[in-house]
């Protein structure tokens, strides 16, 4: 059960618990760019403490907190003194003395986070933690498909999530989101980049999961954990402008997007389709952390 003290993984939560952070974050969706009327952050410091690198998560936290009333500090891995050997835990037990109401974190081990959240007593928000999940990730592609669908729940869609899965911690938090949510979710790549680990519908034939699928979810070939692809790759997995154009579901993509390898070039670029969801994406990405940070400390 979610205790609502800090958000570390999709598991923690049940279907009710994501349908009421999906109503709020499309309420703030509906706002658009401005404040949050209510500012329930005013006075506070969030702090960003981002080991690994990021465009998206950071900068959303950001402006969400700032859009909250807040204020936000940033810790970034190679300017910090864990770059000096200081442990995370106690890079955030630093934090939480100087009096900051709550630390998101980034970070390559897997577990960090919840490993911090039992040794502070701020709320402790994971943004991604090695292979093992990106939570706010999964509840911003959530809230994106409601969107898109116009619908509560994802119930009865068919959702492919494609290509380096075994990598992929946004894989595993949307797998455990969408289930919740109703949705039907097949992983697709090769065998290699298929994970061993998880209790998911696999196949290595996206033509076949394309013509059925309401949806797709194109992942990031995540060369930095050394994945390794064939030149056949692109053919076999990637949304080719020739796939793109048979196919009339959603595309998603977290980004950042390998251009030319998971998606061609003009198939990533937003104008190339109305079902190209992608930089909706980021937008609801702003929405979902703020009904995240809303929750935990406004
Ligand atoms: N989707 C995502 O996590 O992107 P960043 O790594 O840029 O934050």
């Amino acid at each position: 059960m979610w205790n609502g003290r800090h958000f570390l993984s999709i598991d923690d939560l049940d279907k009710s618990d994501l349908l009421t952070l999906l109503k709020r974050a499309s309420a703030f969706l509906d706002i658009g760019d401005a404040y949050a009327p209510d500012a329930s952050l005013n006075g506070k410091i969030i702090a960003n403490l981002f080991l690994e690198n990021s465009t998206r998560t950071r900068c959303s936290f950001a402006i969400a907190t700032k859009r909250l009333g807040g204020n936000t500090v940033d810790l970034l891995g190679s300017t910090s003194s864990a770059s000096k050997g200081e442990t995370l835990v106690d890079t955030a037990l630093n934090l939480e003395a100087m009096g900051v109401s709550g630390i998101v974190i980034r970070c390559g081990e897997d577990g960090g986070p919840a490993i911090v959240a039992e040794k502070v007593k701020v709320p402790i928000v994971n943004a991604g933690d090695g292979i093992s999940g990106h939570p706010t990730q999964a509840l911003l592609d959530a809230l994106t498909l409601t969107r898109h669908f116009g619908t509560e729940d994802l119930e009865g869609r068919n959702i492919a999530i494609v290509g380096d899965i075994a990598h992929s911690r946004v894989a595993r938090s949307n797998l455990q989101c969408l289930t919740k949510l109703g949705a039907k979710v097949t992983f697709v790549g090769p065998k290699e980049l298929l994970p061993t680990d998880i209790d998911c519908k696999c196949t290595t034939e996206f033509d076949q999961v394309l013509a059925r699928t309401d949806c797709v979810m194109m992942l990031r070939v995540q060369f930095e954990r050394d994945a390794k692809v064939g030149e056949d790759y692109r053919e076999k997995f990637g949304l080719t402008e020739e796939r793109a154009t048979l196919y009339e579901g959603a595309i998603m993509h977290p980004g950042p997007i390998n251009r030319g390898l998971e998606m061609d070039d003009v198939v990533a670029n937003i104008d190339s389709s109305p079902h190209n969801l992608i930089l909706s994406q980021v937008a609801a990405g702003v929405a979902a952390r703020m009904a995240v940070l809303e929750h935990l400390i406004g």
